[in-house]
């Protein structure tokens, strides 16, 4: 073989006869040539080493050592030498190509090794940054409204209270005027915790916090205490047999129905709206004189009374909605609770909350408060998402 490139060069005739394509671009050796061979050998060395990423090195690598290759086509020329020097050919073809594969191999793990270590140093997590604040649950409208209560009152220098929701009957009933004949003491209203002789009940009111907190602070007193209270009721739309109050209670010198009415009507309007407030005569055995209170319909103001063109669902086209109860603390409650009825006098209130958050955003069924979706949280604090 004299020249590299001439027509009837063996290893382009194997190239065509495998239906690969033509090696073209590849300038053809002599697999009996060192010179050329080592020519090639160090191409393909300084094109390796210049390969500084893996899709670098793959290129590298078949232009090098694919198929179409020169050292390839050399290698195949072998089987056409003359059996004389066909010896030779093939120890230097071999070698030359093993150096390559070989430095190719090295390279390849040199820089598979400098890949994955930029990526460990670009993927590091840095556990110590604060994390991701993910909004996962939604509050119930009930702790929303008992936040927003506890913020209207605490603004007036009012204090939260608490009671326990297991109580003896002297707390829930005796010290707030209840008789023992009153019909609420009866037992299909009250939850009677076993045995019933030992007295104990779950509270059917957030009144009783009004006795605990006379007794442990004396007047003067100013508190709210929201929380839940028990009734044997039906479970169904409108009735659950566990629900939450929120109980008030002001005690001091010179205390007022005038005072009652100023207070509720800021709190109406805090919770409500532009709103007025007003009281239905009624009775309670713990206030006297007692009032239930109802408040003006925050959606028609009034205006669908009697124009039944335009019903208001809110108020049922009555104008008021029924809040809760309230009136001056009986005599009788302050002094079972040692407070001097001759300088003290108060008022009281207790509201449905649930009731609250029904009418004020518009939910219709009492029992989506208790089953724990929070897609009902969610569109009823008007954040659904
Ligand atoms: N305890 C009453 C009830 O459960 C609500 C109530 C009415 C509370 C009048 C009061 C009040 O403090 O003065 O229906």
């Amino acid at each position: 073989m004299s020249g590299p490139n001439t027509n009837d060069d063996p290893g382009q005739h194997i190239a065509a006869q495998a239906g690969a394509e033509p090696a073209t671009t590849v300038s053809q050796i002599s697999a009996l040539d060192p010179e050329q061979v080592q020519a090639r050998v160090d191409e393909a060395l300084a094109a390796i080493a210049a390969a500084s990423t893996t899709a670098e090195l793959k290129s590298v690598r078949i232009t090098h050592t694919g198929d179409h290759s020169a050292l390839a086509l050399a290698n195949r020329q072998i089987g056409s030498i003359p059996a004389a020097q066909r010896k030779a050919a093939g120890k230097l073809v071999g070698a030359a190509r093993g150096r390559v594969r070989q430095a190719l191999q090295e390279r390849i793990g040199e820089v598979a090794a400098a890949e994955l270590e930029a990526t460990l140093v670009a993927e590091t997590v840095d556990v110590t940054l604060p994390v991701a604040d993910h909004p996962q649950g939604a509050m119930h409208p009930l702790t929303a409204l008992i936040d927003m209560v506890s913020d209207v009152f605490t603004a007036m220098g009012w204090e939260i209270a608490e009671g326990p929701e297991c109580e003896s009957e002297w707390f829930n009933f005796d010290a707030l005027n209840l008789g023992t004949d009153h019909p609420a003491r009866a037992l299909q209203d009250t939850l009677w915790v076993d045995p019933v002789s030992d007295g104990k009940c779950l509270r059917t009111a957030t009144s009783p916090v009004q006795i605990h907190t006379l007794l442990a602070h004396g007047a003067p007193v100013r508190i709210i205490s929201p929380g839940k209270v028990f009734r044997a009721d039906e479970y169904d739309a409108t009735h659950l047999p566990v629900f939450h109050q929120v109980e008030g209670l002001c005690v001091d010198k010179g205390i007022s129905m005038a005072h009652l009415k100023g207070t509720l009507d800021h709190f109406a309007q805090s919770i409500f709206g532009d709103v007025t407030t007003r009281f239905r005569p009624h009775y309670f055995p713990f206030t006297e004189p007692s009032a239930e209170v109802d408040v003006e319909c925050f959606v028609c103001h009034g205006a669908s009374v009697g124009d039944p063109a335009h019903p208001c669902r809110t108020c049922r086209s009555e104008g008021w909605i029924e809040w809760g109860g309230c009136g001056i603390v009986n005599p009788r409650v302050l002094a079972a609770c040692g407070v001097d009825t001759e300088v003290y006098s108060g008022f009281a209130f207790g509201m449905g909350l649930d009731r609250t958050v029904m009418v004020r955003n518009n939910a219709s069924d009492l029992r989506e408060f208790v089953e724990g979706d929070i897609r009902f949280s969610r569109s009823l604090l008007g954040e659904a998402r």
